[in-house]
């Protein structure tokens, strides 16, 4: 059967992907926000997930007002790099592993999370800026080297799901997950934040004291922290920190136990806080016997 190893907290800051692409990683500004990856990057040489099912938000890319679905699975072949509005990024395009999409999608509908399936779809930093960071350097040319599935979250427009109903879809993925028959190794991602706000009165609000307490707790309380209402996200994190119900999908397709195996935390980034946690399950790390990348 499939199994859910890991899963990844990153943030997916769009300049990151431009200090990438234009190689401006080793600049005094950004040498702290990438040194952070290093560990992370060795980590997924090493694991060789097969497949990333990677949890990330659209931003108004894919989608538009006239589109707003809360849950959105890609059951394309393949994903590309969208046009932002200079030029798509110059990285690979994203391949499906169609059949285990297919598989998920059917599990979830009878278990009664409605997502709606994507035939077609573009992808934006949201979910380019993860796999960046993680796999590093990549041409159009090249291959991320894994299979990504991606589920597009609606954090953009009111109303956004709750970190409850995201922790419960995260439950039905991993069941899905483990009812697929082929032994693949799968990695879960959960992207976006951490605290920023990019508008209006308090546009630049940072709060690592509500960072640290989120990336504490998605190890000590999941279940607690999954709770937290929305307003909570508005007044502590700023508006777009909102984002972060999407790391409780991650978590809620984890065992409950997990093992910190690796935590990153850096401000600023353009207008935002950098957070990045990779999360093992603890019968795997325990088989394992040691992290891999240490
Ligand atoms: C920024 C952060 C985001 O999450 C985003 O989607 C767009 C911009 C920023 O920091 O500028
Ligand atoms: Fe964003």
């Amino acid at each position: 059967m499939a199994r859910i190893v890991a899963g990844v907290g990153c943030s997916h800051v769009p300049a990151i992907g431009v200090a990438m692409d234009t190689k401006i990683t080793d600049q005094p500004y950004w040498q702290p926000v990438f040194k952070g990856f290093e560990f992370s990057r060795k980590w997924m040489a090493e694991e060789k997930p097969d497949v990333v099912f990677l949890v990330y938000n659209d931003h108004c890319t894919a989608f538009d007002a006239s589109v707003i679905p809360t849950f959105a699975l890609g059951c394309a072949a393949t994903f590309t790099p969208a046009d932002e509005g200079w030029g798509p990024r110059p990285v690979p395009v994203v391949h499906n592993h169609q059949k285990m999409a297919s598989h998920i999608a059917q599990s979830l509908v009878l278990d009664e999370f409605d997502i709606t399936i994507m035939n077609e779809m573009e992808v934006d930093h949201g979910l380019t800026v993860p796999l960046s960071v993680m796999y590093g350097d990549k041409t159009p040319e090249d291959d991320w080297g894994v299979k990504v599935i991606p589920l597009a979250v609606n954090v953009v427009q009111y109303p956004a799901p709750t970190g409850n109903r995201c922790y419960n879809l995260g439950k039905a993925i991993r069941k899905a997950v483990e009812s697929y028959p082929e032994d693949l190794k799968v990695m879960i991602f959960g992207t976006g934040g951490m605290s920023h706000q990019l508008q209006y009165k308090r546009a630049g609000l940072i709060n690592p004291e509500f960072d640290t307490m989120f990336l504490d707790k998605l190890t000590s309380d999941p279940v607690g922290l999954s709770k937290m209402p929305h307003v909570d996200y508005l007044r502590e994190a700023g508006s777009e920190g909102v984002e972060m119900v999407m790391w409780h999908v991650m978590r809620g397709a984890l065992d409950d136990e997990v093992v910190e195996v690796h935590r990153h935390y850096h401000v600023p980034a353009s207008n935002t806080a950098v957070g990045h946690i990779i999360l093992e399950n603890k019968d795997y790390h325990d088989s394992r016997g040691k992290v891999a990348a240490e």
